[in-house]
């Protein structure tokens, strides 16, 4: 059997990680870049894994190969961009220039990105949700891990669509030593946990990424509120009656953002503060989404429309 060969648009934290395990699945793994400059693009470069206990890290070199310009010839491609990038006109000129039906695996997180992306493609695409959590090194303040990038891969650290293509990626992240789960509803999964995250990190950047304010601050109700409203809007969005809310929504969360930081193997809040910078855009354009798409549907949004206008 030939090499399966990968296109992966996007060579940031995302990008790195699933590259490197689609190269241990022995594929061919290659990364498409806008910006020969950017540090996203400069191999080699290392990735460092965290342990899940014992905050051990494992480093290993990468060095990928790296094209400016899409062509025809792969198995898959791969789009590991932010969803402020999905009707890019870098993006949109690229796509133009692959085998039109070669499948896609979009893994950017806004429930609209599908159908906004079928607009402009017209070969199949799967989406694909991210479970690790991954940053370039060292954060801001910290002195380790060394310059790079780091991750850490729980279970289920990518979740793959029930499709020919979502199973052969999942087989190939798999075999490459990455936890991996097939989801049959992945779009509805996908528009709940983003429901669910989204208004919270809204609520933390309102709070100056302090996880202390935001657990004490009225901001922390307002998203929990803000949350069950854009599930609402992902639901109905997806041809779903809206479901039932998690009951002590607002105690879980509390209690997670008290605990999460003691679990976790590398710095909680300089990695969301760091992050969720970079993706600023991201999180303004979903909030834009559920706003504008709750107004069609007419379902309530007010803790959304408070979250946004008190975003900086
Ligand atoms: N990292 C995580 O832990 C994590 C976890 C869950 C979900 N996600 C999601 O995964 C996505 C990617 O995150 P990431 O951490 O990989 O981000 P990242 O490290 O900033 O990498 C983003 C990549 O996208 C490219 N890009 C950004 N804007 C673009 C645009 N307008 N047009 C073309 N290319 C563009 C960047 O290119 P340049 O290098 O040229 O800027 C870079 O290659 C985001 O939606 C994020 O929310 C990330």
């Amino acid at each position: 059997m030939s090499i399966p060969r990968i296109l992966i648009i996007g060579s940031g934290a995302v990008g790195a990680v699933y590259g490197h395990h689609l190269a241990m699945a022995a594929c061919r793994p290659t990364y498409l870049i806008r910006d020969t400059k950017s540090d996203n693009s400069k191999m080699p470069r290392t990735l460092h894994r965290y342990s899940l206990v014992g905050k051990k890290i494992d480093s290993r070199q990468q060095h990928l190969r790296t094209i400016t310009l899409g062509c025809t010839g792969w198995d898959q491609v791969w789009i590991c961009l932010p969803s402020s990038a999905i009707e890019s006109p870098w993006l949109l000129k690229q796509l133009a220039l692959l085998d039109p039906y070669t499948p896609i695996i979009l893994w950017s997180p806004d429930f609209r990105d599908r159908d906004i992306l079928q607009k402009h493609y017209s070969g199949p695409i799967s989406r694909a949700l991210i479970g690790i959590i991954s940053f370039q090194t060292p954060l801001p303040g910290e002195n380790t891990p060394s310059e790079g990038i780091a991750y850490v891969a729980p279970p289920r650290s990518a979740v793959l669509e029930d499709s020919e293509a979502g199973n052969q990626a999942a087989a190939w992240l798999k075999a490459g030593g990455l936890p991996t789960a097939i989801n049959d509803n992945l779009a509805l999964h996908e528009a709940r946990m983003t429901a669910l995250l989204q208004p919270v990190i809204a609520a933390l950047e309102i709070t100056q990424w302090s996880l202390k304010k935001l657990r004490q601050s009225q901001w922390l109700s307002v998203a929990t509120k803000a949350a069950r409203e854009a599930k609402a809007v992902g639901e109905t969005y997806l041809g779903k009656p809206p479901s039932r809310s998690i009951p002590g929504q607002h105690f879980l969360l509390k209690t997670a953002i008290s605990v999460a930081p003691t679990l976790l193997p590398f710095p909680l809040e300089p990695y969301l503060r760091y992050h969720f910078s970079k993706v600023s855009e991201q999180t303004r354009i979903m909030l834009d989404g559920w706003i504008e798409q709750g107004k069609i549907s007419k379902l309530p949004i007010t803790s959304l429309e408070a979250l946004r206008s008190a975003l900086p």
